[in-house]
């Protein structure tokens, strides 16, 4: 029998493998079995994840979907199937919610049953699984497993040339049919039953999914052996959990560096409809920008790294149960923090790095260069931030700001030209705008003109999955779109140089 590792309001446990999730958290202190564990009463809720059984037709009952897709259980009801944690309802509500800004669709699905959409980030892949009236099912989100073969797309891509290249296809593969096939168990819906997908990303994941060399992209003049915006099917990109013939549909991508990630951010904004000069910028492992001025859209892509998602810094995680999300400076010097779900801190997501930054500024912990004098900072016991963390938030705060400068520029315009600022990332709708200002992310200019978008990707792929005729709009939209060089670009490396440190 199985030993699984079980963490039960941060503590941990052992439980065998196939063991009742509520027998065993009686014993360890969770109440509320009120109906004696017959799925009745629903006093048993506990928020979950890891390796379970697929929630019953009494928990459907009980449980509303939103409770379903924040991982509420009962936990009566749930089997423990392998490495799993816990938290009861009174150590909070599980904070971490389904990140939807949707744009206003005509919903003409081009699926007839069910259909899923997906954003592969080079860090992140998320998922969506949709049915046919538009309602969203179910949400998962994992780390990129290609991580194993390097943090950024780059060295991935020498990985490939390596001879990594079916690995790093089959990798990613085996977690999309696995994240597909735990959507489909909350949903209470047979995988089978999938007959359309969208699933975004940039040019580099693309390519590796669909095993299309990379070789091109490695080199100047940096093209792309495909730009996609096509219909596959699930057989040639390896999801067997699908049925072979269901018509898988990847996004147009705008150029070597800027993906299709961006092509659906910008459907999920609506930016090009919108008659205001505006910027949208995806916060991720690339920071990508796009300018609408007038009826031009311009792009740019730049290596930010991933310290915005919480890797590449020592205690950096997800923004999952236990990630300090919110950091703060009490009148008395010391930092308050947030945690979420309510439980003990384990590590530090993004936002909660924006707000730590800015904290650790305020406090003249770190000085306008980034130097700690006192390493590392404890933002809140076990979590740190060290010399080295700084030094990587700089690099990326500096690219992401660098790229922003250069696209205005571009444009000959500056930020007082600029209505709307709109920001996407896995940071939802958690990110502290002032704090990003403050630390220099975005520019101090434009923090009054800000909207937060979550994860525009995946929302832009969950709108082409269900409004057909985006398919079409968005192809036109990303090949309208120009893009600017900024590895040559002497305003982007001056920018860089420039907004390096912090302006205190
Ligand atoms: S004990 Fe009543 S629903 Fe679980």
């Amino acid at each position: 029998m199985k030993i699984c590792r079980v963490v039960f309001n941060k503590k941990e446990y052992e439980a065998q493998e196939g063991e009742n999730a509520g027998a065993f958290l009686r014993e360890r202190g969770l109440a509320g079995f009120v109906c004696g564990g017959h799925g009745k009463c629903g006093k048993c809720r506990v928020i979950c994840r890891g390796a379970l059984s697929a929630p019953t037709d009494r928990e459907k009952a009980v449980l509303t979907k939103d409770e379903l897709l924040s991982g509420v259980r009962l936990a009566c009801q749930t089997y423990i199937s392998g490495d799993c944690e816990f938290i009861s309802e009174d150590q909070g509500k599980a904070e971490i919610k389904a990140d939807g800004n949707m744009p206003d669709i005509e919903l003409l699905p081009i699926f007839d049953n069910y259909g899923v959409a997906v954003d592969i980030g080079t860090t992140t892949v998320a998922l969506r699984l949709y049915g046919r009236d538009g309602a969203l099912l179910a949400e998962q989100s994992c780390l990129n497993p290609q991580r194993a073969y390097g943090g950024d797309v780059v060295s991935r891509m020498e990985a490939s040339l390596k001879g990594e290249k079916d690995a790093l296809a089959s990798s990613i593969r085996r977690l999309l049919c696995d994240m597909i096939r735990a959507a489909s168990d909350i949903a209470g819906v047979s995988a089978d039953k999938i007959d359309g997908a969208v699933i975004a990303g940039n040019t580099v994941m693309l390519s590796f999914l669909s095993g299309v060399d990379t070789e091109p992209l490695t080199h100047a003049p940096f093209t792309a052996n495909s730009l996609f915006g096509q219909t596959a099917t699930a057989e040639s990109l390896g999801l067997d959990i699908l049925c072979p013939q269901t018509p898988v549909y990847l996004p147009r991508c705008v150029s070597a560096f800027v993906g299709a990630d961006i092509t659906c951010a910008v459907i999920s904004s609506q930016i090009y409809k919108n008659e205001k000069n505006a910027v949208l910028t995806d916060i991720g492992t690339n920071g990508e920008t796009v300018l609408k001025y007038g009826n031009a859209l311009y792009a740019c892509s730049t290596a930010a790294g991933p310290a915005f998602e919480g890797a590449g810094i020592s205690m950096g995680m997800g923004g999952s149960v236990s990630a300090v999300d919110k950091v703060r400076v009490l009148p008395d010097g010391s930092l308050d923090v947030h945690v979420i779900g309510g439980a003990e801190p384990a590590g530090i997501c993004g936002s909660g790095i924006v707000d730590a930054v800015a904290a650790l500024l305020d406090t003249g912990a770190i000085d306008e260069t980034g130097y700690m004098e006192d390493e590392p900072a404890v933002i809140a016991p076990p979590v740190v931030l060290t010399q080295a963390d700084i030094r990587a938030v700089q690099l990326a705060k500096s690219a992401i700001h660098a790229g922003i400068k250069t696209l205005l520029s571009h444009a000959a315009l500056t930020c007082s030209d600029i209505d709307r600022f709109y920001i996407a990332g896995g940071f939802g709708s958690y990110l502290d705008v002032m704090n990003a200002g403050k630390i220099g992310l975005i520019p101090k200019e434009l923090t009054g003109c800000v909207k937060v978008l979550g994860n525009a990707s995946l929302s832009g792929a969950s709108a082409l999955l269900l409004s057909s005729p985006l398919l079409k709009e968005s192809e036109s939209i990303a090949s309208a779109i120009q893009t600017a060089e900024l590895a040559s670009n002497p305003v982007f490396a001056e920018e860089y140089m420039n907004n390096m440190t912090f302006d205190v």
